[in-house]
């Protein structure tokens, strides 16, 4: 079993704002939370990073995804084994992975420039930015999250990315009918997930679909054994989540939805 013991997945994710959500850099979080309803103290130019980032990100989807069209997502897609192999298979589906790790995206594309996948992109950015900074109208058909981080500390488990909070966000980007493919090696992690479903109305759990794809991935690899839960967009309206990100203090974030 991997455990979650990528030190540079966990530097990369401390660098975003998405992990320095609602602390400041540098300010231990037990100590920022004392200080209710202050605001994050930012450095200026950490905030235009962000916002830099952020507007560079919407300018590449723009580009990229086309509203209407069948996408399937993938979320920390690595290097890029098993969304390149789905697209050979699916040509006809706009494919798009996402990863944090900038070296782990250039392997992935090389992937897929050699075996000429041009309906097959990946893009460098934490999952949650990705999904806000989507231009208006695209959707999802798919979205596989293969082997994710499985934060096994107590204290860490809210930095999972399968939680209630998650499923409803983008629930705001799938129609009724698609599927979420989640596959993991740490059963606690799978059990965690499974016991959160109930509370989640815009999936459910179906146990009778089946995986449309085996195709090994690196952490699929090394794992000596592995679970698969499938879950379906029900009809159910999503709810209005307007973010997951943490606001930007200060200066408006131009690149902001609001
Ligand atoms: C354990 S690896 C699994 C990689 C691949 N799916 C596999 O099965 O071999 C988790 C991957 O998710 C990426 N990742 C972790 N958190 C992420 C996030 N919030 N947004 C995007 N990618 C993320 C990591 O960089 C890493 O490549």
């Amino acid at each position: 079993m991997h455990g979650f013991g990528s030190s540079k997945v966990a530097a990369t994710l401390r660098r975003t704002v998405v992990v320095n959500c609602g602390h400041a850099p540098r300010l231990p979080l037990a100590t920022y939370q004392r200080q209710k309803g202050a605001l994050p103290t930012y450095k200026p130019e950490f905030i235009a990073h962000v916002a830099e980032r952020r507007a560079a990100l919407r300018a590449e989807l723009a580009a990229m995804l086309p509203a209407d069209a069948p996408i399937v997502l993938e979320i920390g897609s690595g290097h890029g084994h098993f969304l390149a192999r789905y697209a050979a298979e699916h040509p006809a589906k706009l494919c798009v992975g996402v990863d944090l790790i900038g070296e782990r995206i250039v392997r992935a594309k090389k992937k897929a420039t050699r075996a000429k996948l041009t309906h097959c992109h990946f893009v460098r950015a934490e999952a949650r930015e990705l999904i806000e900074a989507l231009p208006a109208g695209v959707t999802f058909d798919e979205v596989w999250v293969l082997f994710p981080d499985p934060w096994p500390k107590k204290r860490h488990n809210k930095n999972r990315l399968l939680q209630p909070s998650f499923f409803e966000f983008i629930a705001g980007r799938t129609r009724a009918g698609a599927r979420l493919y989640f596959r993991t090696d740490h059963a606690e992690y799978f059990q965690w997930v499974v016991a959160a479903m109930p509370r989640v109305h815009t999936w459910r759990v179906d146990p009778a679909s089946v995986w449309p794809l085996e195709h090994e991935t690196v952490f699929q690899a090394r794992a000596p054994s592995y679970q698969s839960l499938i879950a379906i967009r029900t009809a159910d309206p999503a709810k209005p989540v307007r973010t997951v990100l943490p606001p930007l203090p200060g200066p408006a974030d131009p690149t902001s939805s609001a």
